[in-house]
């Protein structure tokens, strides 16, 4: 099934929210300086002490090792149940020293599980101050699949009942009803077993489309596989004692409209893998670190009946393509996202290149927004997400998934280059500038600080702008204009 992507749209929504993309990412353009995306610099000063020996004066009243008051002699314990070099290495380049998690920690880099125990009513742990965890508790609400979608669902209802313009809809182009215009970044999704009447409405409508069904629960690839028949999704549920059975119906799945026209380069697919750094949902703030990749299959894509259980054709995971004999381990199959700018720029044109790319940011904004209400912001929590985005040939980004816990595994020398730097720059997001750990903090990092992290949105720096202009008789500042983005 052809899916025609209508440019022009995006440029309206672009235009109906005053915005215009923000990421840079091709490798030839540079970075912010010293400004963040409203025009002015956050924060005050860069960070200065990462070894626990800060003489900023901030006082950490109540730290986890006891109320130490100001943190000159706040020695910082870390912790973590992820036995990996980036994080430990980057730990202890700032001087903090390990310990347990029944010991006084000021950093936890957890588990999810440990996570939400740790957040449970039962544990009765009461988080101090200078304590931070790198989850939410309820991230499931955006890492996984099924609510993920039903919160896009929701969000895009919302706005439509409140009459809101970014829920326009528009005749689809294949004449099957209607389509949101500036909110149309997931695949038609339903979830089994809850939705299945629903499902078969849509796959009679579209008999001719691929579907893919992945297990709510699953990552890496595993329990996923692709139909084109209703008959065999009927035979697997018979087989499996699938999805109608009740008892299963914990293990549920999601079934999407399969990304059939994907962008091929050198005929094999590929998906982008996205880090987005939340360091609070409400207010919500967040930042996309620029160098992301591209994870591509190592055979090329081939859409025919006889390839559709051909993993290593449909499934870019790194976990699943690692064992096809045509893996290579020097690259891994990963491009960076400043080599796709480049080649995009090269084939297609600049324009349509950046239109890509904000659309890329404007559609990890929406997903988060979609969230944002559901998900218990506590300022002790950060996380850092990994999005999974196909590119379609119409040059229309789709978000696949966004994983809680994106693997730390380096499989090349570039991929633990890059994961350092991720850590590095994370941490240096979340912390205040003393490098102490303080939830009392307004986490507005320095323009210094956020490394190759670019903000994507901070509706607080956004309200205090528009307070501003309000007060200001100048209602064209630049600041202004900046600060309306993403609403
Ligand atoms: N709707 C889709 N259309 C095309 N390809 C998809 C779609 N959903 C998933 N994929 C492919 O399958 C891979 C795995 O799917 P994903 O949802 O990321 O599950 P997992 O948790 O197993 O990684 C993706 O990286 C992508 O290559
Ligand atoms: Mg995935």
């Amino acid at each position: 099934m052809a899916v025609v992507w209508d440019m022009s749209q995006w440029t309206q929504a672009w235009r109906t929210d005053s915005l215009q993309p923000t990421v840079r990412w091709s490798g030839t353009r540079t970075t912010t300086s010293g400004t963040n995306m409203y025009g002015r610099t956050a924060g005050g000063a860069n960070q200065s002490v990462t070894n626990g020996t800060s003489n900023s004066g901030a006082n950490s009243g109540g730290g986890a090792s006891g109320g130490a008051q100001g943190h000159d002699k706040l020695k910082i314990g870390f912790c973590t149940d992820l036995d990996k070099s980036v994080l430990v290495n980057n730990f202890e380049k700032r001087g903090w020293h390990q310990v347990n998690g029944d010991d006084d920690w000021h950093f936890y880099w957890a588990g999810v599980q440990t996570c939400r125990n740790i957040f449970s009513v039962d544990s009765g742990y009461r988080m101090h101050d200078n304590q931070m965890i790198n989850h939410f508790p309820n991230h499931y609400e955006l890492s996984r699949k099924d609510l993920l979608v039903k919160n896009i669902k929701r969000y895009r209802k919302d706005l439509e009942r409140d009459g809101n313009p970014l829920a326009e809809k528009t005749e689809s182009n294949n004449s099957s009803g209607t389509r949101y215009l500036y909110l149309d970044f997931v695949p038609t999704t339903f979830v089994l077993p809850a939705d299945y009447n629903m499902f078969v409405e849509e796959y009679r409508k579209f008999p001719l489309s691929t579907w893919i069904m992945k297990p709510c629960g699953k990552s890496q690839g595993a329990g996923i596989f692709l139909i084109n028949k209703l008959s065999k999704l009927k035979k697997w549920s018979r087989e499996a004692k699938g999805p109608f059975h009740p008892q299963i119906a914990k293990e549920s799945y999601v079934i999407s409209r399969y990304i059939d026209n994907p962008l091929l380069i050198g005929g094999k697919k590929f998906d982008l893998r996205l880090y987005v750094l939340v360091a609070s949902f409400r207010p919500l703030k967040a930042y996309l670190f620029k160098q992301g990749f591209c994870r591509f299959c190592t055979v090329k894509y081939d859409t025919s009946v006889t390839e559709l259980d051909n993993m290593y054709v449909h499934l870019t995971n790194v976990s699943v393509q690692k064992h096809g004999g045509e893996y290579n381990t020097l690259h891994g199959g990963k491009w960076s996202v400043q080599n796709l700018a480049l080649y995009l720029e090269g084939t297609r044109g600049k324009e349509v290149t950046d239109r890509l790319f904000g659309a890329i940011s404007w559609l990890i904004v929406h997903s988060l927004r979609a969230v944002a209400p559901v998900m218990a912001s506590d300022r002790h929590c950060f996380e850092c997400y990994g999005y999974d985005i196909i590119i379609d040939n119409a040059l229309k980004p789709w978000l696949v998934e966004v994983n809680a816990s994106p693997s730390l595994t380096s499989t090349t020398v570039n991929d633990r280059i890059l994961k350092y730097k991720l850590i590095d720059n994370i941490l240096s997001v979340v912390l205040p500038p003393d490098g102490v750990p303080d939830v009392r903090w307004n986490k507005v990092p320095s323009a210094d600080a956020l490394g190759n992290f670019e903000l994507l949105i901070d509706e607080e720096l956004a309200a205090q702008d528009e307070q501003h202009q309000n007060s200001s008789s100048n209602t064209h500042s630049k600041t202004s204009k900046m600060g309306s983005r993403w609403k």
